[in-house]
Formats: structure tokens, C-alpha cells, sequence
């Protein structure tokens, strides 16, 4: 297992590229088992995510080529079982199910693991995927559904839920007939499903707002198509530069996605613009103070990024507070951040945090993706070494972080613990 080692205290100068997104890749990727033709996707990140996602397609029977950032994809002959040891590593495994019913009337995928941030069913998913046809059963640890063929239906999901939302935008570009889907999420990357779907020939309006519908076509062709940026890794990167005190430019950022966070971090006295040429600039603007945050659905606070502002605010003036409304028990962070001298008390799903002059490093321990983030945000600013363990949930959603991070002045390398 790998650990990152980090000397702390010294500002950030330089300009960082922002890699294609991970969320937005995984579904894509998985959205080729519907495709007959060849895809080229381009702009898709060298993490593990991704890594265990091409692995899946292969057993599904879609033969697939990774070099550099760019994937192709082919279906051979489709299979209808997504096998525990692929999909016990990646939660995402699960959008499976909609391809799969929607082209094949059958698919057996094993119950999901991945983060463990709260109990993450996929209830919303089977529910919406019953209301078009599907049933069903619960056996071995795997969900395993059949059905004729999907039928178009109008859908009205109890949570805005991103997943689902995808799984369904798949099995309805393939069903017979409209699909109406209501309450959908409006993350960014539904939206990109949704374009590469269209790119494909779906028939998908809405996407981006609260319902979707979708004219079930006959089949998809294939395409080239490039993922939208990670506006996670930006807004990372963002809050990397402001806490170290230093200067960054981001090429790529998905400013526009950006923009919950873009308005606290303004509110906290961090500067952040769209430069000529599209680049955008990221530095302190004046002393940094606390703020209230509270994660929503998109377009609210972004759960993902509630980890690594939570790491900002331990260094700014006075009390702050963070409030998840998303994810049960998504505040592992806050005991690690607490070894290195952070002052949060934790009550239901808030957290206060008042902030202190100074973090001191320590070794740390990772707890799941952006959590990893946080403490190397924090060992950026911390005084003296930090040694974050556990690393490979940051290999899931960084691409070449600690390489980035020591191009722009970091003092960080990568060990073998
Ligand atoms: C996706 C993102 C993840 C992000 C999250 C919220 C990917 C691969 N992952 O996860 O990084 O943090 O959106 O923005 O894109 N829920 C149910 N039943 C369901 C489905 C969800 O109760 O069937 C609950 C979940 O437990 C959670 C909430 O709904 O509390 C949000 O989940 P969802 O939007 O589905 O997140 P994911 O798609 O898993």
C-alpha cells in the first residue's frame, strides 16, 4: 500500500490541467454496452475507477483499448453478469443494470460496495427500472433482473438521485416508447451522459433540468466524444491554491459547474476568475474566514466537495459550519483533521469548525476519496511532515495527484508504507 509524505508550508505557483471526469467517464463508459459500432472517447482519466470499469466491460462482452486518455470501445457479445469481485471495489457497477435490462431483458450484477460514506442503497434505482417492466430478485448477494423488453413509462424518482437518474437515461434511450423522468438530477454529469447519448442517436430532451424525456430509439451507433473536465479535481485544486496561500492557474476548470463552491470560497475571501484565453486564477484575496455550507443536490453545495472546503476552513478566521445533507457518516475526515490540531465538534450532520492559526502535521489516516483530499489539502498547510495512509481511495478520483501537486511547488512524494 502506497502513503503520501507532504512537507507543509509552501504556496502553490503554477499552473495545473485539469484531467477529464471521473463521474462522468464511468457512466459513458458503461453506456457503450448499449452502442453497436465502434466509440472513441477522448479526455478519460488514468484512475482505477476507471481501470476496474474497463475490466467490467470486458467480461460484459464489450472488448475495450486504453492509450493515453483515450478509450475504445466494442461490444463483441453482450453478457448479462457483473460478477462481486469487479463490482465490490466500485459502487458505479450498479448503472450496469439499465444497459443490460434495456438490451439484453436480463442482468445479474452483485449488491455494490465502494466509499464508505452511509448505507447507499439502490433502491431508487430498481424502483424506477420496475415501473418500466423489470423484476426483481435478490439472490446470493446479487440483484438479478429480468424483463421482455423495457417499456417507456413516466417516472417520478423520490430523490434527485445521480445514479439512478443515469442508469434510467440508459435503459430509456434503448426502451420501447417515451419516457417521462421527473425529479432527475441536474448534476453536470447526467448532462454529459445525456450528449453522448444524443451523439449516439438517443433521443434525450431535458437533461440538466428536473425532467427528462426520453423517445426510445432502436439502436445506438457509435461515436467520438470527449468527457467534460472533473469539477471536483478543479474545485480541489481551487481550494489547494487558497489555502496554501499561493497563485494558481487551472486550464480546463468547469468554472461554470463550479459555481456553489466558486461563491463560498469567494464569501471566505478567496479570489477565483476566468482569465483570457479561459484559464482561470485562484489566490487569496484577503484573510480567510469561516462560512456556513450546507451540501445539496447540484446546483447546491456539492457533496464531493465538502471534505476538502471543511479543510480550508480549519485555517480560517473564526467559526464556520458544514451541514451533509446527502450522505450519512460522511464526515471521517473530521477525527484525522482533528490529529493535526483541526478544532470541529461534530453534532448529527453538522459540523462546526472554528479555525486555528496553524496545523501541525501528523501521520493520517485516508478514509475514503475526497476525505483523502482533505488531508492533503492539509498537509499542503500544515507545519512539518504529514504522512497520509491509505492512499489508494485517492488513486480512485486523482489522476497524478502527488505529480501535479510537485509541479506547482509541493513537497510531496509517494512511498511505499
Ligand atoms: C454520485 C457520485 C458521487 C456523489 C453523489 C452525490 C458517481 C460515480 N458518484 O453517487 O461522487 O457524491 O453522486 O452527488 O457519479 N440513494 C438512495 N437510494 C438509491 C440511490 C441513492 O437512498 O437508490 C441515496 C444515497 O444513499 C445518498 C443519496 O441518495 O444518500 C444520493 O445518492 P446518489 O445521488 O444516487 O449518488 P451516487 O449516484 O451513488
Amino acid at each position: 500500500m502506497d502513503k503520501l509524505i507532504i512537507e507543509g508550508g509552501h504556496p502553490l505557483k503554477g499552473t495545473i490541467n485539469v484531467s477529464g471526469s471521473k463521474n462522468a467517464a464511468l457512466p459513458i463508459l458503461i453506456a457503450c454496452l448499449l452502442v453497436k459500432g465502434t466509440v472513441r472517447l477522448t479526455n478519460v482519466p488514468r484512475l482505477r475507477d476507471i481501470f476496474t470499469t474497463l475490466k467490467l466491460l470486458n467480461i460484459l462482452g464489450c472488448e475495450t483499448t486504453f492509450e493515453g486518455n483515450t478509450v475504445t470501445a466494442k461490444v463483441t457479445e453482450l453478457k448479462h453478469e457483473a460478477p462481486y469481485e469487479l463490482v465490490k471495489t466500485m459502487r458505479a457497477s450498479v448503472l450496469c443494470l439499465g444497459p443490460l435490462l434495456g438490451f439484453l431483458g436480463e442482468a445479474k450484477v452483485a449488491l455494490p460496495g465502494g466509499c464508505a460514506i452511509g448505507a447507499r442503497p439502490v433502491d431508487l434505482h430498481l424502483k424506477a427500472l420496475e415501473r418500466m417492466g423489470a423484476r426483481f430478485i435478490l439472490d446470493s448477494g446479487y440483484i438479478h433482473g429480468v424483463c421482455g423488453s423495457l417499456i417507456g413509462a413516466r417516472i417520478v424518482f423520490d430523490f434527485p438521485t445521480v445514479g439512478g437518474t443515469e442508469n434510467l437515461l440508459m435503459a430509456a434511450s434503448v426502451a420501447k416508447g417515451c419516457t417521462i423522468l421527473e425529479n432527475c438530477a441536474r448534476e453536470p454529469e447526467v448532462v454529459d451522459l445525456a450528449n453522448f447519448l444524443i451523439a449516439c442517436g438517443a433521443r434525450i430532451r431535458g437533461a440538466g433540468t428536473a425532467v427528462i424525456e426520453v423517445e426510445g430509439v432502436r439502436e445506438l451507433k457509435g461515436c467520438e466524444y470527449r468527457v467534460m473536465p472533473d469539477r471536483i479535481e478543479a474545485g480541489t485544486y481551487l481550494v489547494a491554491g487558497a489555502i496554501t496561500d499561493g497563485e494558481l492557474t487551472l486550464v480546463d476548470c468547469p468554472l461554470e459547474e463550479l459555481d456553489a463552491l466558486v461563491s463560498k470560497l469567494r464569501e471566505m475571501n478567496v479570489q477565483v476568475e476566468r482569465q483570457e484565453g479561459g484559464t482561470v486564477l485562484v489566490r487569496r484575496g484577503g484573510e480567510l474566514v469561516g462560512v456556513d455550507v450546507t451540501t445539496q443536490p447540484h446546483p447546491g453545495f456539492p457533496t464531493d466537495m465538502q471534505a476538502q472546503l471543511m479543510a480550508l476552513m480549519c485555517v480560517a478566521a473564526g467559526t464556520g459550519s458544514i451541514q451533509e445533507k446527502i450522505f450519512e457518516n460522511r464526515f471521517m475526515h473530521v477525527s484525522e483533521l482533528g490529529r493535526m490540531g483541526a478544532r470541529i465538534s461534530l453534532k448529527d450532520r453538522t459540523a462546526m469548525v472554528r479555525g486555528v492559526p496553524q496545523l501541525v502535521g501528523a501521520p493520517v489516516m485516508a478514509s475514503d476519496l475526497r476525505a483523502s483530499a482533505s488531508l492533503v489539502l492539509a498537509g499542503l498547510v500544515a507545519q512539518g511532515t504529514t504522512e497520509v495512509q491509505r492512499i489508494y481511495h485517492l488513486d480512485r478520483g486523482y489522476e497524478r495527484m502527488e505529480e501535479k501537486l510537485s509541479a506547482v511547488g509541493a513537497r510531496i512524494r509517494r512511498e511505499k508504507e
